[in-house]
C-alpha cells in the first residue's frame, strides 16, 4: 500500500533532454517515460528542460507562460521566457527559453566537439529552474536532477536556498546516467555558477584544479542514483568511476542503483507502427517480413535472408565498443553475414564505418544520422543485436532487442551485465551472449557462439522467446524511485542533529 504522503508527492524532473522533445541518447527515453509511471503511482510530476531549436521548430513548446523571468548567471541577470507544453497526456513540461544559449543545431556540441559555453548554458538552465518554481508557486517535495547538466540544482538548493521557507520541504535526487560526461570546466568559470567561494574546494565542486558540475550534484544531493545496480558498484572504483570514485565512496551511503525501464508503448513488436509487420513470441512470422524489409530499406541483398543479420544502433562514441567492431570488421564480413549500423557521433567513426560500407557494400550497410524509424526497423529486422560497450551504465537498446526477439551480444558490464544473462543450452535458460574481457578476441568468441547457435533453429527460437518474455516495464523501477523519494523527504523533515 502506498502511504498518504507518497501518493501526494510533487516532483520536478530536471533534464537536458526528454523524448519527444530532444534526444541524443537513452536519458531522453528515461525522462520521457518515468514521469508517466510515477503518475500512475499517484505522484504529481512535471518536467523542466531547455527550449532548443528543434522544440521550437516542431511547435512542441506549448504556450508562453512567463515573458521575463529574471535568472542569475554569475554577476549578471539575464531574463528567460518560460513556455509550458505537455508530455504523454497531461504531464506539464516547463521549457526554459533563452535563444542565445539554446537556439542551436545540436544540444551540447557539434561532431567536432563541445560548444565553448556549456558551463554558462547549463548554469543558466539550473538557475532558471530555481527561479521558475517560486515564480509559479510550485512547491516541490523532490527535485530530481539528471546528469551533469542539472548538477548545480542540488548545490543551489543546499548552499543558496537552505534557509528559504519556499524550499524548506524540498529534497534533491541526482541521477547519474553516465559518469563519463561530468561537465568539467576551467576554474576561471567558477564565478559563472554563482556558488559561494568556499564551494571551490576538495569537498565541493573542485576537481583537479577545475570545476565539475556532476561532482556538485553528487556532493549536494540528498540521494544519488544510477541506472543499474551493477554500475552503482562499478563506479565506486577506478577506472569506471572516472576520477569520482573517491567522492562516491565518501557519499556511498546515498548511492543506489535502479535499472531503467522500457517504454513498451513505443518499443513492442506486437504494436509497433514503424515496422513492416507485427509479431509476438507466439507468432514469429512477422519478424521474417521485418528482416526482408530492413534488407530492402538499407539496400542489402535479399540473399542475406538465411544468413545472420547483425544490427547496431548507437551513439558513435568510444564508450560503445566500436573499436572492437572495427578490429573485427574484416573477419566479420568474411563470415558471410550482414551488418547494419545506424549511428551518429564522433567523426572518426563516421569515416571508419562509411569506408567499411563502401568496401563491403554486399554485406555492410551504414546509416550515419539519427533516425528513429530505422532504429525500430533494425530492432525488429536484425537477428542479432551487437552491443559490445566498453562500459554501459544501463543501456536501453539491449532491453528493446530482447522484446523484439533480436538476440543481444554484449560486453558483461554495467546494465548489460544486469539485463543479459548468457544462454545455457543445457538448461535452456538465458537470453543472449556475453564476454567479459574487453578484447576483440573475446567478442569474436561470443560472435562465433551466437552464429553457431543461429544455425540451430529450435535452440535459437528458445533464446528469442526467453528474451521476449522478460519484462522491464517502468512500474517496478518507478516503485523503487518512489521508495527513495520517501526516504529523501523523510530525511529532509527530520530536525538536524545538534
Ligand atoms: P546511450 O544513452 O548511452 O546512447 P542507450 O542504449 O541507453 O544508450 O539509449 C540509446 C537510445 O538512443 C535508444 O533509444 C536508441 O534507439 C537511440 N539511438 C541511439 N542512436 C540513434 C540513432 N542514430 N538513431 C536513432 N536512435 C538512436
Ligand atoms: C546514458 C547511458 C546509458 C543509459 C542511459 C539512460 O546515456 O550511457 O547506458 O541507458 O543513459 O539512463
Amino acid at each position: 500500500m502506498m502511504s498518504e504522503v507518497a501518493s501526494s508527492f510533487r516532483i520536478l524532473m530536471v533534464s537536458p533532454e526528454v523524448v519527444p522533445f530532444a534526444k541524443t541518447g537513452g536519458l531522453a527515453d528515461v525522462v520521457g517515460s518515468l514521469p508517466a509511471a510515477l503518475r500512475e503511482l499517484g505522484c504529481d510530476v512535471a518536467v523542466a528542460m531547455p527550449l532548443y531549436r528543434g522544440v521550437a521548430a516542431e511547435n512542441l513548446a506549448g504556450e508562453r507562460i512567463i515573458e521575463d523571468l529574471p535568472v542569475s548567471l554569475g554577476s549578471q541577470v539575464i531574463p528567460a521566457e518560460i513556455w509550458q507544453g505537455t508530455l504523454g497526456g497531461g504531464i506539464p513540461v516547463f521549457f526554459i527559453r533563452r535563444d542565445e544559449f539554446f537556439d542551436r543545431t545540436y544540444l551540447y556540441g557539434t561532431p567536432r566537439g563541445d560548444y565553448f559555453d556549456n558551463a554558462q548554458r547549463f548554469a543558466y538552465f539550473c538557475q532558471a529552474v530555481m527561479a521558475l518554481c517560486p515564480a509559479l508557486s510550485y512547491r516541490l517535495h523532490v527535485v530530481h536532477c539528471h546528469d551533469w547538466q542539472s548538477g548545480l540544482v542540488p548545490a543551489y538548493l543546499r548552499l543558496m536556498h537552505g534557509g528559504d521557507p519556499f524550499w524548506s520541504e524540498t529534497a534533491s535526487m541526482f541521477t547519474i546516467h553516465n559518469i563519463a560526461y561530468q561537465g568539467q570546466f576551467a576554474a576561471e568559470l567558477f564565478p559563472v555558477t554563482g556558488l559561494p567561494g568556499n564551494f571551490f574546494a576538495v569537498g565541493g565542486m573542485e576537481f583537479w584544479g577545475g570545476i565539475n558540475y556532476m561532482k556538485a550534484g553528487i556532493v549536494c544531493a540528498d540521494v544519488i542514483t544510477t541506472v543499474s545496480p551493477r554500475y552503482s558498484e562499478e563506479i565506486r572504483i577506478p577506472p569506471a568511476g572516472r576520477g569520482l570514485e573517491g567522492v562516491l565512496q565518501t557519499h556511498g551511503h546515498k548511492l543506489h542503483g535502479i535499472i531503467n525501464g522500457a517504454d513498451y508503448g513505443e518499443w513492442n513488436p506486437e504494436t509497433d507502427p514503424l515496422i513492416a509487420a507485427r509479431y509476438s513470441a507466439k507468432n514469429l512470422a512477422g519478424k521474417k517480413r521485418c528482416k526482408r524489409d530492413l534488407l530492402t530499406t538499407v539496400g542489402l541483398p535479399a540473399g542475406l535472408m538465411d544468413r545472420p543479420l547483425l544490427g547496431m544502433v548507437s551513439r558513435l562514441a568510444d564508450q560503445k565498443g566500436l573499436d572492437l567492431v572495427a578490429a573485427l570488421a574484416e573477419r566479420l564480413v568474411a563470415e558471410d553475414l550482414g551488418l547494419v549500423i545506424l549511428g551518429t557521433g564522433e567523426e572518426k567513426y563516421h569515416l571508419l564505418f562509411s569506408e567499411l560500407a563502401r568496401r563491403h557494400a554486399e554485406n555492410v550497410a551504414v546509416r550515419l544520422g539519427f533516425d528513429n524509424e530505422l532504429a525500430h526497423k533494425i530492432e525488429a529486422g536484425a537477428d542479432i543485436f551487437l552491443m559490445p560497450s566498453q562500459f554501459e551504465p544501463c543501456g536501453l537498446n539491449q532491453i528493446y532487442s530482447l522484446r523484439y526477439g533480436t538476440v543481444p551480444i554484449v560486453h558483461a558490464t554495467g546494465g548489460l551485465y544486469d539485463t543479459v544473462k548468457p544462454f545455457d543450452p543445457n538448461r535452456g535458460e538465458g537470453v543472449g551472449f556475453s564476454f567479459t574481457r574487453y578484447e576483440p578476441e573475446a567478442l569474436w568468441e561470443a560472435l562465433e557462439a551466437a552464429i553457431g547457435m543461429f544455425h540451430r533453429p529450435s535452440l535459437w527460437q528458445q533464446i528469442m522467446r526467453n528474451g521476449m518474455a522478460m519484462d522491464f516495464s517502468w512500474e517496478n523501477s518507478a516503485r523503487l524511485y518512489l521508495a527513495l523519494y520517501e526516504k529523501a523527504v523523510a530525511a529532509r523533515r527530520r530536525p538536524p542533529a545538534r
